[in-house]
């Protein structure tokens, strides 16, 4: 289990990291949710070792890894810019790791073999780095990061350059490994849709601090404040946040009034995402899986299911269980 207790970290006076505390499950998948700047990097790299923390405390199985060094902490690092070593081949990158820390070349070669494999690689050893596609150098970064079976694989935005057709695909890729390896991982991104696919929790960040954790479905039923609310994507209303496939919407005749005028209506795949402007101003977001949906112009009529709204905390971050319905 990984434990990071209360760590702080500011730069020239300005706090990155914020007493930030999280746990994360022997073979658990934690994703970090955050904005840009949040502290997302920061928080890896202190668990990495990379960034010595003002106060408080990493601890794995028990152990406290403040004054262990970097490259003892059995961590394994995938980063969005890969840092391959570019003059050396596939198989080089894979068995790195392995090679430092002085296996036999048997072993090696099992292994490297194995984790080649597992990324879907398999023939791809003598290919030199600077011939491979992004997406492809990306699985080798996976694959030399847990070549030496790291006790916590870290992930900064390990999708990040990547095409969304890809990104979608390695995201499954990645999910069903850490599955079958059982990986304890911590993953950062400022991608809600990536959070969601890898996270068996997601962690969400603001300014710092975690201020909600939960499963996907926990935070998409419940989010605890405004910010996480607007975050996600939901609708924030008179201090509710209102899930967008709650909103039922009927197209009204011009004449008969109705709650609101559709501003946008856009396809994303299986389901049509709808802003609309109701009479007050307010502009609220629907999902609708219709193939007949309301068009941008239309008048509509709104109706919410009352279980697709949730209370929303008032006093902020802490307060972080209290807002039972
Ligand atoms: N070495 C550093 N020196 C000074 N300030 C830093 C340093 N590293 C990070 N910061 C600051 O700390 C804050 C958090 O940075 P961090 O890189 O952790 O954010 P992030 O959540 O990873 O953002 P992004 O999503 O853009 O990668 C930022 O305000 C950043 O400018
Ligand atoms: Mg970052």
């Amino acid at each position: 289990m990984l434990r990071i207790e209360n760590v702080s970290v500011s730069f020239g006076g300005k706090a990155a990291l914020d007493r930030l505390a999280l746990e994360i499950a022997a073979g658990e998948v934690v994703s970090v949710l955050g904005p840009s700047g949040s502290g997302k990097s920061t928080l890896l790299r202190v668990v990495a070792g990379l960034q010595p923390p003002d106060s408080g405390r990493v601890l794995l199985d028990g152990e406290d890894l403040v004054s262990v060094p970097a490259h003892r902490r059995g961590i394994g690092l995938v980063f969005q810019d890969h840092a391959l070593f570019h003059h050396r081949d596939v198989w080089g990158n894979v068995g790195f790791g392995l090679r430092m820390r002085g296996d036999s070349r048997q072993e090696i070669e099992r292994r490297a073999r194995y984790c080649l494999d597992l990324v879907g690689l398999a023939g791809y050893e003598r290919r030199s780095i600077l011939t491979l596609s992004g997406g492809e150098q990306q699985r080798v970064a996976l694959a030399r990061a847990l070549a030496p079976e790291p006790r916590v694989l870290l992930l900064d935005e390990p999708l990040g350059s990547l095409d969304r057709r890809l990104r979608d695909r390695l995201l499954e890729d990645l999910a069903k490994i850490f599955d079958e390896l059982r990986v304890t991982a911590l993953h950062v991104t400022h991608d809600r849709a990536e959070a969601f696919a890898l996270g068996d929790r997601v962690a969400v960040m603001r300014a710092g601090r975690i201020v909600q954790v939960g499963t996907p479905d926990e935070l998409w039923a419940r989010p605890a404040d405004e910010d996480t609310a607007r975050f996600l994507g939901l609708n924030v209303r008179d201090g509710t946040a209102v899930r967008p496939e709650a909103i039922t919407v009927r197209p009204v005749a011009p004449d008969q009034g109705g709650d609101g005028v559709v501003r946008r209506a856009v396809r994303q795949g299986p389901t049509v995402k709808l802003e609309i402007e109701l009479n007050s101003g307010e502009t609220l977001e629907a999902v609708v899986a219709a193939l007949a949906h309301p068009a941008p112009g239309d008048r509509v009529q709104i109706e919410v299911d009352e279980h697709g709204v949730s209370e929303l905390s008032v006093e902020g971050p802490k307060a972080l269980h209290g807002f039972d319905r």
